[in-house]
């Protein structure tokens, strides 16, 4: 297996795009996202800003997981991925909490996307579609050529997501989930001439 040489320094790049994220319409989202937007300007607890995800943030991940999934991750799913030297964990916090995470892999010459989860409050704002971005330029700064993922098939909001990157349905594994549900693979080519950054501008 090839791994791809990452340098968590490129975090401070990607990071200085999501700090001062402008966090979709205040009427959209839940009560804490709508509060942090009453914030003044210079209070830190109004950024989001993007991190490196570690185990000290495995409780919270827990609870995130739970919340968003009903066959997700355990404890010992996320403590496997810690030991993953391929396996990238960004996160977006808002002060000491976490709202957003995504896990991906960084295999030569691809990148696979593993996880990608909002806190259910914080749906809809807009932190999916810029943590996607930063995954996808995070791993196209690291030289990875395509990305892949596996979404469950009527799960629209995700979809609709990584349909809006630019990703398009490759194969469908049946009964891939528990109950029967199927699986859509998906794959966006990260030399795509989509720019992940001009969707993370937007609204
Ligand atoms: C799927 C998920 C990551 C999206 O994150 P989010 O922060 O809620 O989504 P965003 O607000 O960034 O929306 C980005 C795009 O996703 C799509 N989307 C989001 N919510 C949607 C919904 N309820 N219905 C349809 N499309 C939706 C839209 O295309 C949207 O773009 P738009 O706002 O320009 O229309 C999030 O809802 C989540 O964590 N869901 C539970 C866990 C999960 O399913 N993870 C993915 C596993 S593959």
């Amino acid at each position: 297996m090839i791994e791809f040489q990452v340098d968590y320094a490129d975090l401070l790049l990607v990071g200085t795009i999501t700090q001062n994220a402008n966090i979709q319409g205040d009427d959209d989202c839940m009560a804490d996202s709508c509060a942090a937007s009453r914030l003044s300007e210079d209070d830190p607890h109004r950024l989001v800003a993007l991190t490196r995800v570690n185990s000290s943030d495995l409780d919270q991940l827990i609870i995130i997981e739970r919340l968003c999934t009903a066959d997700g991750w355990t404890a010992d799913n996320f403590l496997e991925e810690f030991d993953r030297s391929f396996s990238i964990k960004l996160g977006l916090r808002q002060a000491e909490n976490l709202l957003a995470y995504v896990f991906f892999w960084l295999i030569a010459p691809e990148a696979f996307l593993m996880k990608l989860n909002v806190h259910p409050r914080r749906q809809g704002c807009g932190l999916g579609k810029r943590l996607l971005g930063d995954a996808i330029e995070f791993s196209k700064r690291a030289k990875a050529t395509q990305m892949h993922l596996e979404v469950r098939i009527g799960n629209t909001p995700a979809q609709k997501l990584y349909e809006k990157f630019g990703f398009v349905t490759t194969n469908i594994r049946e009964n891939y989930y528990s109950q029967g549900r199927h699986a859509a693979l998906m794959t966006l080519n990260l030399d795509s001439k989509i720019q992940s950054s001009d969707l993370c501008g937007s609204s």
